[in-house]
């Protein structure tokens, strides 16, 4: 029993360890951009930034300012929802970033 014990302990460590910053090396704010676009923005702009759908233009594209996206969110424009009730302040912040980044691959 003794010697079935000290691998599996071995293995669930290795698990813990396995945590998405470390594959990514991502900054908390990044990972709260992340997971904000993917939950609020993906059914129209997809996980991508490219998927266009119901209106909208490609982020991938885009030639807003970190304000002027984070304006964006927090306003809404035309068939785009006002995130202002939704998101706290930092999240604005992260996800504006976030979007930031898909123009600058
Ligand atoms: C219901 C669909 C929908 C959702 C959900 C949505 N958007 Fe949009 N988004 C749009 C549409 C439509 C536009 C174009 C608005 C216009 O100018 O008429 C737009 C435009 C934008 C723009 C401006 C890009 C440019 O260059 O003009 C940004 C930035 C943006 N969205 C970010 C986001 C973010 C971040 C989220 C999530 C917090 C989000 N959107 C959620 C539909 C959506």
């Amino acid at each position: 029993m003794r010697q079935l014990i000290f691998p599996l302990l071995f293995v669930l460590a290795a698990c813990n360890s396995n945590e998405e910053n470390r594959i990514y090396s991502e900054s908390e704010s990044e990972q709260i951009g992340r997971r904000v676009f993917n939950e609020n923005c993906t059914s129209c702009h997809g996980y991508d930034g490219e998927l266009c759908a119901n209106g909208s233009p490609d982020l991938t594209k885009t030639e807003f300012s970190l304000e002027e996206v984070k304006e964006q969110v927090l306003n809404g424009k035309n068939t785009m929802p006002s995130f202002r009730d939704l998101l706290s302040a930092e999240e604005v912040d992260s996800v504006a970033s976030y979007v930031i980044s898909f123009s600058n691959y």
